[in-house]
């Protein structure tokens, strides 16, 4: 039977994705998203429980999907990771550069360590993955599609938390795609960040009361045009467009999935 017209646009049939952050969060969303249309899986995080819940999920829709466990602040791992993945289930075709961390505290008691956690998982990782993937890609000439998790605040200050080392790395992550576009363009590399706003995440959850606290919620709400957060499920179409046939000639774009948060 041959391809509807949805899936010609929209169909990731036969394709090798790596989600990295999926144990959590927005992460399972992407990887949900890719399954359902039609890519294979791999998941990588620390919480190993965690990722063969979310490979579960999504083999029900179909598609094989790998647990990978690595800690992206060591360079081995994310190579042992690499080689797994293409290893069991074949050369990656797309890479989402998900996991990412917020550590809080004031710009003027913000310790080196933290600082430097911050560089280490958003931007290090992230470009090491994506040099790594990206290099296979173009020996491979098939082209790729590498779609980093920015944030609208890679473009702007967070006047809710005081997390500098996220502004900073966001920061960066956004202008990267931009350099990594017109770097791999020639290689029929798309890389395009999607930048979210406010998700309830266990990013943004306070711990002390389990959920976003109402506070911060209040102004988030009251920076977002459309006065809410964003739910499950807003983020799904997002990633397919980026990662499918439609998107082969958006690149260097930085996508807002954010209530009109950037609209202002
Ligand atoms: N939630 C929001 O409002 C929001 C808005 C804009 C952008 N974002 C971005 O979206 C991405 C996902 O965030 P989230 O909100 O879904 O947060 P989350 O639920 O805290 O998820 C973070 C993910 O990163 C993984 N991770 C963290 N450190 C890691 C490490 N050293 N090695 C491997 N994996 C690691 C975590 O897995 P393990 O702990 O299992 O390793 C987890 O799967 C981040 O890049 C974030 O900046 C979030």
């Amino acid at each position: 039977m041959g391809q509807t017209h949805l899936e010609q646009l929209f169909g990731l049939r036969g394709q090798v994705a790596l989600v990295t952050g999926a144990s959590s969060g927005l992460g399972v969303e992407f990887a949900r998203g890719l399954a359902m249309a039609g890519a294979d899986l791999a998941l990588l995080a620390r919480r190993f429980d965690r990722l063969q819940t979310v490979a579960k999920e999504c083999e029900a829709l179909g598609v094989r999907a790998l647990p990978v466990k690595a800690d992206l602040s060591d360079e081995d791992q994310i190579d042992a990771a690499i080689e797994q993945v293409t290893t069991q289930l074949g050369p990656i075709d797309i890479l989402v550069n998900n996991a990412g961390i917020a550590p809080v505290s004031r710009a003027e008691h913000h310790d080196k360590a933290k600082w430097q956690q911050a560089l280490d998982i958003n931007l290090t990782a992230v470009f090491l993955c994506t040099q790594k993937v990206g290099k296979q890609m173009i020996e491979r000439q098939q082209g790729g599609r590498i779609i980093m998790i920015s944030s609208v605040l890679g473009e702007g200050a967070n006047s809710v938390h005081k997390t500098i080392g996220y502004a900073a790395t966001k920061g960066a992550v956004t202008n990267m795609t931009r350099q990594l576009a017109v770097e791999w363009a020639p290689y029929g590399i798309t890389v395009n960040a999607l930048a979210p706003s406010w998700f309830p995440t266990e990013m943004i959850t306070d711990p002390r009361v389990g959920r976003v606290n109402d506070t911060q919620r209040e102004r988030m709400e009251l920076l977002t045009p459309m006065s809410r957060l964003g739910r499950e499920g807003e983020l799904l179409g997002a990633i397919v467009f980026l990662a499918s046939p439609s998107a082969s000639y958006v690149t260097g774009a930085i996508l807002h999935v954010d209530g009109g948060w950037r609209a202002w």
